[in-house]
């Protein structure tokens, strides 16, 4: 229908936008408050077809990963008296646009299962299946997951089989990432008691806020354990994150904790590498089928500046790929797996600290 035209949404389209919500979905719809602050927020990614009378007539919504090559399309509808008009396929091209603009690399998103239209939709413009999410929708219907690659596929395309888990607490983020390594190479199916456990022998104590998260020696100990291969790498010698906390007693209990896992390593036959692991080595890790877990500053994901354990699911020429357990507010699992990261801003998201902090632990079998 060449009549209708699509542009970014204004505040004056709210009250339309909230209604064709109504119309088309019958659960899972977003609310006016959310178009209100999508607009707000990121009113380019909010593409709306619009008639000569400024009626709406659907919608896309496309939000951005920040600090990632990766853009999700939260929601696209159509109003029913309007389907069929191929205007779908358009809001989904004006999708596609706006994402590769903003240097996205995929757009990705979820779809019920039992929706075929839209999944025709995706797949005529290239989507290819990526995943499944059980028990995604309000009535537990399950989620296909679809992706799209926005632009030239480089060479040197190295993708690991790894399964994704999901932290259960915010502190196990590298037991999480050791449960993916366990389940790719020993097929060990993640368990939450076994994070804990894997927590527990890893943990510094105390770290930053909260509980404290992992040491990479810590981790590297517990994976051995388990019959892994583990090595770490370590740009300085330590002892590790005494700086996250201001307290005396504290210092002294990762003091003392760093002293045991550097022992623990010795006594172990665990290598403990004092150099940085550079983005060649973490190239050489994933062609030889290693998972790597990296400690990161989640600064330029989420704004905070905590230390923050991925694993490397895949590397490009212009992207490493990772599974990050912890999905943040308005992020799927999908938000969080093999996310694709460009090196430069790799390079910049692991330095943590103000000692600027490089630290890997490299696993294999
Ligand atoms: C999915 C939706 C956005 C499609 O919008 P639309 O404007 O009718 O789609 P188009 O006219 O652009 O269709 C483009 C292609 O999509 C596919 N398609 C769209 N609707 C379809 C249907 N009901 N059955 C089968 N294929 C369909 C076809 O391949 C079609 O190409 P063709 O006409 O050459 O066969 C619309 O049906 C809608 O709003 N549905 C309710 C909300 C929804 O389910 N959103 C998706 C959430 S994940």
């Amino acid at each position: 229908m060449c009549s209708v035209s699509l542009r970014p949404a204004l505040p004056a389209d709210l009250d339309a936008l909230s209604a064709l919500e109504q119309r088309c979905f019958d659960s899972d719809r977003l609310s006016r408050r959310s178009f209100k602050k999508w607009i707000k927020r990121q009113h380019e990614g909010l593409i709306v077809a619009v008639s000569p009378k400024q009626e709406v007539a659907g919608y896309a919504l496309v939000l951005l990963q920040p600090g990632t090559r990766l853009a999700r399309l939260y929601s696209i509808a159509v109003d029913p008296a309007q389907r069929g008009l191929k205007l779908g396929e358009r809001l989904m091209e004006a999708a596609e646009a706006y994402a590769h603009e903003e240097r996205r690399l995929y757009l990705r998103l979820e779809v019920r299962k039992d929706n075929p239209g839209a999944i025709a939709l995706y797949e005529k413009r290239g989507y290819k299946l990526f995943g499944l999410a059980p028990d995604y929708y309000e009535d537990h219907q399950d989620a296909l997951r679809y992706q799209k690659r926005l632009h030239y596929r480089p060479a040197n395309d190295a993708r690991l089989h790894l399964p994704w888990v999901q932290q259960s607490t915010p502190f196990t983020c590298g037991p999480a990432c050791l449960l993916m390594a366990l389940a790719a190479l020993k097929g060990q199916t993640p368990d939450t008691t076994e994070e804990l456990l894997l927590w527990r022998e890893a943990t510094t104590i105390f770290m930053t806020a909260g509980h404290g998260g992992c040491h990479p020696m810590g981790l590297a100990i517990a994976a051995h354990r388990r019959g892994l291969d583990a090595s770490v790498w370590c740009n300085q010698t330590g002892p590790l994150f005494v700086d996250s906390v201001r307290d005396p007693d504290k210092k002294s209990v990762i003091t003392t904790l760093h002293q045991y896992f550097v022992e623990t390593c010795r006594e172990d036959g665990i290598a403990v590498n004092y150099e940085d692991f550079t983005a060649v080595d973490l190239d050489q890790a994933v062609s030889d089928g290693k998972i790597v877990l990296v400690l990161i500053s989640t600064w330029r994901l989420d704004g905070r500046k905590a230390p923050h354990w991925v694993a490397i699911s895949g590397s490009d020429e212009e992207c490493f790929y990772i599974h990050d357990p912890d999905p943040g507010e308005d992020q799927a699992p999908l938000d969080c797996q093999h996310v694709p990261i460009s090196r430069e801003k790799f390079e910049q998201m692991r330095k943590y600290g103000q000692a600027k902090l490089r630290t890997a632990v490299v696993l294999g079998t």
